[in-house]
């Protein structure tokens, strides 16, 4: 099933419409809009402690400007992020200067935890389009199934996501989002939205990397028509992001760097490629230049099967965001 299933992705997103000056193709989504099957995140993380890395200077503002420049169209922010308005300082600077239009970008911002209740989810929008300078995005997302009364991770609040969905949807009636979706939500969850609304969401954006591959919820989303955004596409690669128990592979694997210079490319450039030919498209994030623009370099090669094959053993369902500190909650997803 996987493979022929990935095959028919692959081709769709091939074969699809193209964004003009876009390097990467584009994908047709069930409510008619297209997205381009890469985009670039702009979260810094968090650190040892689990708590949100501050945003201190301008870094993400020069980053997006920088993965504007190397032909990135497609932006992922979110108001818990707290950088809304460095993306949208690099967006208008880019548009004044003449290097893109409007139309051409796809910016996705996302609704936080506390902002659950319907009449919550327009005005929480109104807002992050105020720090972004844009009268629309092209994406709002459900950052997580998960309510809480705060900006911080708790207290929870019993607010059910299809409470939080007819706001979503409100929304996009208004025109202030062009498409809407949800992030973290898991089969179970996925399969209520799905079944008791008529507005359906067109994306669903969840962790996927070498260690959690998403089979299940990439065949109910294709099946669905639902497109699949991957975060933290790069998982546990990198030793400085690896958690003492993370599985392997790290960047430095033997059989993984034997696959890239078999292709003529960096190990990371490999592990996005495979993420695409899945079907996904992934959101990888760096705030350095020449990462930037490796990051983008993957539409010139295709891995055969015999490497997706091995790739694809690295499969264990290890999770880089597992938000436990959500765990309490009624609607924790993992
Ligand atoms: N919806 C959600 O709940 C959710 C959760 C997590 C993430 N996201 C989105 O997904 C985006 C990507 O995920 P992520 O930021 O967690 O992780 P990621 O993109 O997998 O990894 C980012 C890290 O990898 C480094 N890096 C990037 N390219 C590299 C390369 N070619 N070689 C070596 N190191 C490289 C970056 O370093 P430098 O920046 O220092 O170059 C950074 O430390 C986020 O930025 C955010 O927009 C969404
Ligand atoms: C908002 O964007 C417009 C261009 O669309 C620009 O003229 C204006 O200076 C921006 N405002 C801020 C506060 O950055
Ligand atoms: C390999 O890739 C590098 C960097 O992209 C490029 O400069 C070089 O020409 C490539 N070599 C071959 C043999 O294609
Ligand atoms: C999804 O999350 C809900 C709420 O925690 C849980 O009841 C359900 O079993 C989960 N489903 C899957 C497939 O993990």
């Amino acid at each position: 099933m996987w493979p022929f299933i990935n095959i028919v992705i692959f081709f769709a997103a091939v074969v699809g419409h193209n964004i003009p000056a876009c390097k990467a193709p584009s994908y047709r989504l069930n409510d008619g809009n297209h997205m381009p099957r890469f985009g670039f995140g702009t979260w810094l993380g968090l650190d040892k402690d689990e708590l949100p890395i501050p945003v201190m200077d301008d870094s993400v503002q020069k980053a997006v400007e920088l993965a504007i420049d190397a032909g990135y169209r497609h932006i992922d922010t979110a108001s818990s992020y707290d950088d809304e308005d460095q993306v949208g300082r690099a967006v208008n600077r880019k548009i004044a200067e003449g290097a893109v239009k409007r139309e051409d970008l796809y910016i996705t911002t996302k609704l936080w935890n506390d902002k659950h209740a319907r009449e919550a989810v327009v005005p929480a929008l109104r807002e992050s389009l105020h720090k972004l300078n844009l009268t629309y995005v092209d994406l709002y997302l459900i950052h997580f199934p998960v309510a809480t009364k705060t900006k911080a991770y708790k207290p929870f609040v019993k607010i059910d996501y299809l409470e939080t969905w007819q706001g979503m949807v409100e929304a996009k009636v208004l025109g202030l989002a062009k498409s809407i979706g949800v992030c973290n939500f898991n089969l179970t969850q996925m399969e209520r939205l799905w079944t008791s609304s008529d507005v359906k969401p067109a994306v669903l954006q969840i962790e996927t990397n070498l260690n959690i591959q998403q089979p299940e919820l990439r065949e109910y989303c294709h099946n669905n028509d639902i497109a699949v955004m991957g975060y933290t596409p790069f998982g546990s690669l990198f030793p400085s992001r690896a958690r003492p128990d993370a599985p392997p592979p790290r960047v430095d694997d033997p059989s993984l760097q034997a696959i890239a210079q078999k292709y003529n490319k960096t190990v990371p450039q490999v592990v996005l490629r495979y993420l695409f030919e899945l079907g996904v498209t992934p959101i990888p994030k760096s705030v350095t230049k020449s990462r930037i623009e490796g990051n983008l370099d993957i539409f010139n090669f295709q891995l055969d099967e015999f490497d997706r094959q091995h790739l694809q053993t690295y499969h264990s369902n290890y999770r880089v965001v597992d938000v436990k500190f959500f765990s309490e909650s009624t609607y924790y997803p993992f």
